[in-house]
């Protein structure tokens, strides 16, 4: 069973990497954006065909939320423009794609948590392009899961929680922001995730109307502040945290106020059980 990832230098890439030996029956092929880059699609003609992957998953994307703002069309070519080579070489090598997409195409205007049939409404650039990688998806392939998640943090790349264990650091008092709801998520319980739906597929269990989109993150809610609060408490760090208002932080992308994913789809359908975030935490 052959594994291509995509963006293997990345946050979600290297949680991958990090469980790839538990699974000896899973040959997975990691590709960073040198060895692959998606928006290249002779490039990815290329390497399918070498590695004949029966799964894809693409780890890759432009994820910097701000930066995008004043860069769109890079955001667009590599998370709209990737995804539409992907889909076409997967669609002519029969190969299954997991991609992966965000809470932030929603504009957060809910009160409760977000199903895969709530309808979208990005409110910035990456959460425009996200979407719209979603949507070049489903219009070329059958075969594909895109899952959406939140918050991913990990002990690799840049994230929140390394953010917070610097900053912890560096400073005696730290503003977070406590008015925006949503739930972390542990980049290796993804990672997880996501080679249970590729057993269950590659074990035939999946009918074709079980492809599509699923929601993944931890289990509860809380704010960044909260968040924050946690991940220094955990860590047994002491200093004085504040919770402030976003209008107190303004950022060039406008963030959703709420944005919780409801997990049912994919605990019924995979048996995936979902670890709370606090518990998740605990063990980074
Ligand atoms: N991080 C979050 O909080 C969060 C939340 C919700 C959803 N997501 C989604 O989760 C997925 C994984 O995110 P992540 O946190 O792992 O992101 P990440 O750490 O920023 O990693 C993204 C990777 O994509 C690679 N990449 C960029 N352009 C590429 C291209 N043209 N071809 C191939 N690779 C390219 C980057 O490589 P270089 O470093 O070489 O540029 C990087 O290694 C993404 O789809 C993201 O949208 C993330």
């Amino acid at each position: 069973m052959v594994v291509l990832v995509t963006g293997s230098s990345g946050q979600l890439g290297q949680a991958l990497k990090s469980i790839a030996k538990q699974y000896i029956e899973v040959d997975f092929e990691f590709c960073n954006s040198t060895e692959l880059d998606i928006t290249d699609l002779e490039q990815c003609k290329i390497v399918f065909a070498k590695i004949k992957p029966k799964f894809c998953i693409n780890a890759a994307a432009y994820t910097a939320v701000d930066k995008a703002e004043s860069e769109p069309e890079k955001a667009r070519l590599i998370n709209v423009g990737g995804p539409i080579n992907l889909a076409q070489v997967c669609k002519e090598m029969d190969v299954i794609l997991l991609h992966i997409s965000t809470d932030f195409i929603f504009d957060g205007i809910s009160t409760k948590p977000y199903t895969e049939e709530d309808i979208p409404n990005p409110t910035g650039i990456y959460g425009k392009t996200k979407l719209d990688g979603e949507i070049v998806i489903h219009a070329i392939l059958e075969k594909y899961f895109i899952i959406r998640t939140s918050w991913v943090y990990s002990q690799f790349g840049n994230n929140f929680m390394k953010t917070m264990l610097r900053l912890g650091r560096e400073r005696d008092s730290l503003s977070v922001v406590n008015d925006q709801i949503g739930t972390p998520t542990n980049a290796v319980d993804l990672a997880e995730a996501l080679v249970k739906i590729v057993h269950f597929c590659h074990a035939e269990l999946v009918s074709a109307s079980q492809f599509g989109i699923y929601n993944f993150s931890n289990e509860g809610q809380c704010s960044w502040y909260e968040f924050a609060k946690k991940i220094l408490e955990i860590n047994k760090m002491e200093l004085d945290l504040q919770p402030i208002a976003t209008s107190d932080y303004p950022t060039p992308a406008k963030r959703p106020r709420y944005s919780v994913l409801d997990k049912s789809k994919i605990k019924k359908v995979f048996g995936i059980k979902v670890k709370n975030w606090k518990e998740s935490l605990k063990k980074l």
